[in-house]
């Protein structure tokens, strides 16, 4: 796979899972667009991997929880006229708690952010990949994309969505030129569990890892990949062992007793 020059935009850079794919992308000389609300952490970003790596790095601040923002980004991407070839819809964040105790505001940005704005992006950028006959989009999804989560139904989900929707897409333009990868980690070292309002206690990958495991998975031309033997023993065989009910019901109280 080439990434000498090429342009790659990452949603939900500014933090986490996103900013270790800028620092890994840029560490392989390609050009970036850096996309979150925190106009701040982007800009400093941007300026530390300008210099390091001497590539050009473009910021766009953007909500993508809000409707129409997603478009506003590819127009704003193509106004200054960027050429994405690899597209990581990485943004995403999870509600906690009884379902009635989250405010159903927050669980729809949810579905805006996590599902919406990944189909979004991808309808937008998707014809470019295709004039060129060459892209790659890696969606960021989960361990929970593959069982239902209580306490996270939302999220879970959201991202049993973004494993579908990727592994159809992986087959729809594997023979057109364009990668698509459902990379999904479980516990992650990021500022994912202070935004959700819980902390686990244990296991947590580093996000340097879960990026590097998911570009080696990218190049193979893998349609999906769980980093960690661990993570990917529980989500690929216990959903085939288990009756649903048991796995719910299993997922549900080992989920409650990792959280502090
Ligand atoms: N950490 C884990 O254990 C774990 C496990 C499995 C999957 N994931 C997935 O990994 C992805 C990245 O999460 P992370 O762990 O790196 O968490 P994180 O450190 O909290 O990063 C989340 C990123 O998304 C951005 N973001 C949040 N809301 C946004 C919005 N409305 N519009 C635009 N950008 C927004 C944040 O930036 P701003 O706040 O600046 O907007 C931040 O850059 C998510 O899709 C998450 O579901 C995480």
């Amino acid at each position: 796979m080439h990434y000498v020059g090429k342009t790659a935009l990452i949603t939900g850079a500014s933090s986490g899972i996103g900013e270790s794919f800028a620092h890994e992308l840029a560490s392989r000389k390609m050009n970036l667009v850096l996309v979150a609300r925190s106009e701040d952490k982007l800009q400093a970003l941007a300026t530390q991997l300008r210099d390091r790596h001497n590539i050009s790095v473009e910021v766009i601040t953007a909500d993508l929880s809000c409707e129409g923002e997603s478009l506003r980004v590819y127009e704003e991407a193509q106004a200054r006229q960027l050429n994405v070839s690899m597209l990581v819809n990485n943004a995403g964040f999870s509600t906690h708690g009884a379902f009635e105790s989250i405010s159903s505001h927050k669980d729809h940005q949810q579905v805006m952010l996590n599902v919406l704005s990944v189909v979004d992006l991808t309808h937008a950028f998707i014809p470019g990949m295709l004039a060129k006959g060459e892209g790659s989009i890696i969606n960021i999804g989960s361990t929970t994309s593959f069982y239902p989560l209580p306490r996270q139904a939302v999220y879970a989900a959201t991202k049993a969505f973004v494993l579908s929707f990727s592994e159809a897409l992986w087959i729809e333009y594997q023979k057109r030129g364009i990668k698509v990868l459902a990379l999904c980690p479980g516990a992650t070292n990021t500022d994912f569990f202070n935004a959700m309002g819980r902390d686990v206690v244990t296991g947590k990958h580093s996000p340097q890892k879960v990026v590097r495991v998911g570009l080696l998975a990218l190049e193979h031309n893998r349609h999906y990949v769980i980093p960690g033997f661990r993570n990917s023993f529980e989500s690929n065989i216990l959903p085939r062992l288990l009756p649903r009910a048991v796995l719910a019901t299993l997922v549900g109280s080992v989920s409650q007793r990792a959280f502090k």
